[in-house]
């Protein structure tokens, strides 16, 4: 079985530095072309050409990624049950994790720059009859001198840049990530029992099937007429979200039901580039090469979607690091705090939209900040029981600790799903146990987000032992 594994990535290493060669030899090839073209001879035929080598390109670079998927599946195959498992899954979420929020970067990056042009973009003081407008930048050391055509250049420049590989890569790594860190420890963080008893199997389509229904809710709603309406339109997708974050809050643990909105929301920013923005800048390069007149409402509709994208950056990366809020996603209507910090963000980045455009707004800036301050209120713990009548000694807190507890969080855990203790929190002492008192109150009696799903089963009176212990002073005694 083991030789039959080693050969079988073997042979996929081999596919994979076949197709990275491939993507050399394309590169040369396209330079060819444009060679070509510069001297002369079959235009149209040579542009053919090398739309269709730009198409192939991009199934070359999918290809090398569902190989280097497949390797690490073949990779895990080999390992299974041995001790590099918990180890490897690390290092798989290590190295999905950091592409991830590398290509997210750069593509949020590029979308707050390109709609900061926008924003800013001098249109009135001497602006050539076919530009929209200019910029002046300085940046790095460096002068920048920028222009914007009304439609397209009269002749498309031969080196033209695309934003698109950001996008898609972000997608894919996060899609990744979802497998990663939910869909193989399903048990262990996708699923709460407490919330919705559902098999991994279901679970998992779910959140899968609820990726593309929210990319088709939101596709119908930007075809319909509402499209026109700015304030309608953002009213009616605003409350679809809440249907969203709802619906995630009845079957997903409360973290996962986190992460699904916003892989939801980061599908419909993939899907805006993938199905509109980067197929209208295609026709409407296309028809600038044929020298058709271009039709307006391609280049209207895909800038709408880039905006769309551009207010839903917020809410995504609040998303990205609200696992480590437990008030948040630990709350008892987490999916309203969501939508509440959702909104919040938004109504900032609107606001920053406004003041790059030179308008002063007065009330959405405090408006959305008052939101966000009202649900650090909202959140804000609830002192729980009533008076601790009677002294608890240690003696009642380390069984509470160890029975619940150490499974996971001791320097060498017994529970299957993780090798080392999580987050680096080990109650292996006494002292231990006490230093991190505070967290405990928080995870385990506060926000109750600890044992996770409750897996080991604490008791509400366990829960009032710790409460008691540490609001007495938390000391080993
Ligand atoms: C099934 C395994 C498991 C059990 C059992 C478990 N935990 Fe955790 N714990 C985790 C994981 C995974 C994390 C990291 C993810 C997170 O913060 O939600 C974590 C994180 C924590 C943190 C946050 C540490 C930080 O850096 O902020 C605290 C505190 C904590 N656990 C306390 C407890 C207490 C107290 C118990 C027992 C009542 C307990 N845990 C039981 C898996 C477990």
């Amino acid at each position: 079985m083991n030789t039959l594994l080693l050969l079988l990535l073997a042979l996929l290493l081999l596919l994979l530095a076949g197709l990275v060669r491939l993507t050399y030899k394309f590169a040369a090839l396209q330079k060819d072309q444009h060679h070509a073209m510069e001297v002369g001879g079959d235009r149209a035929g040579q542009e053919v050409l090398l739309e269709k080598l730009s198409y192939a390109k991009g199934f070359l670079y999918a290809g090398i990624v569902l190989v280097a998927i497949l390797m690490a599946a073949v990779f895990y195959l080999l390992i299974e049950g041995t001790v590099y498992e918990g180890h490897f899954r690390e290092w798989l979420n290590i190295a999905v994790r950091w592409m991830h929020i590398t290509f997210g970067i750069a593509w949020i990056g590029t979308s707050f720059y390109f709609v900061f042009l926008e924003n800013a973009l001098n249109r009135t003081k001497n602006v050539r009859e076919e530009l929209a407008g200019n910029l002046w930048a300085v940046h790095g050391g460096g002068f920048y001198y920028l222009e914007k055509y009304k439609l397209a250049p009269r002749a498309i420049p031969e080196e033209l840049h695309w934003f698109k590989y950001e996008a898609y890569f972000t997608w894919l790594s996060g899609f990744n990530l979802l497998f990663v860190v939910y869909y193989f420890n399903a048990k262990a963080f996708l699923i709460d029992p407490g919330v919705m008893a559902l098999t991994p199997a279901a679970t998992i389509g779910i959140g899968v099937a609820s990726l593309a229904a929210g990319w088709l809710a939101y596709d119908w709603l930007c075809k319909t007429r509402l499209i026109y309406r700015p304030l309608p339109f953002a009213l009616t997708g605003f409350l679809l979200c809440c249907g969203f974050a709802w619906f995630y809050s009845q079957v997903f643990s409360g973290r996962a039901a986190y992460i699904h909105f916003g892989a939801m929301l980061g599908t419909l920013m993939a899907g805006n580039v993938f199905f509109v923005i980067i197929p209208s800048q295609k026709a409407m390069v296309r028809a600038a090469k044929k020298r058709l007149p271009l039709d307006p409402a391609l280049g209207k509709f895909a800038g709408l979607r880039s905006l769309h994208n551009n207010y839903l950056t917020l809410p995504v990366l609040f998303v990205m690091i609200s696992n480590h809020f437990p008030s948040t996603f630990g709350h008892q209507h987490q999916w309203a705090v969501l939508m509440a910090i959702s909104l919040g963000s938004a109504g900032i980045k609107h606001y920053l939209n406004l003041r790059e455009k030179g308008q002063q707004s007065v009330w959405v800036m405090p408006a959305s900040v008052v939101l966000l301050l009202s649900v650090a209120f909202y959140t804000a713990p609830v002192p729980k029981g009533g008076q601790c009548t009677e002294e608890v000694a240690f003696s009642q807190v380390y069984p509470i600790i160890q029975a619940r507890c150490q499974s996971c969080h001791s320097s060498r855990p017994t529970d299957e799903d993780w090798a080392a203790p999580p987050n680096g929190v080990a109650y292996d002492t006494p002292d231990d146990i006490a230093r991190l008192a505070d967290k405990i109150l928080l995870r385990a009696v506060l926000t109750e987000t600890m044992p996770p799903n409750n897996k080991t089963g604490i008791t509400p009176e366990e829960r009032e032992v710790l409460r008691c212990w540490i609001e007495q002073g938390g000391e080993v005694r």
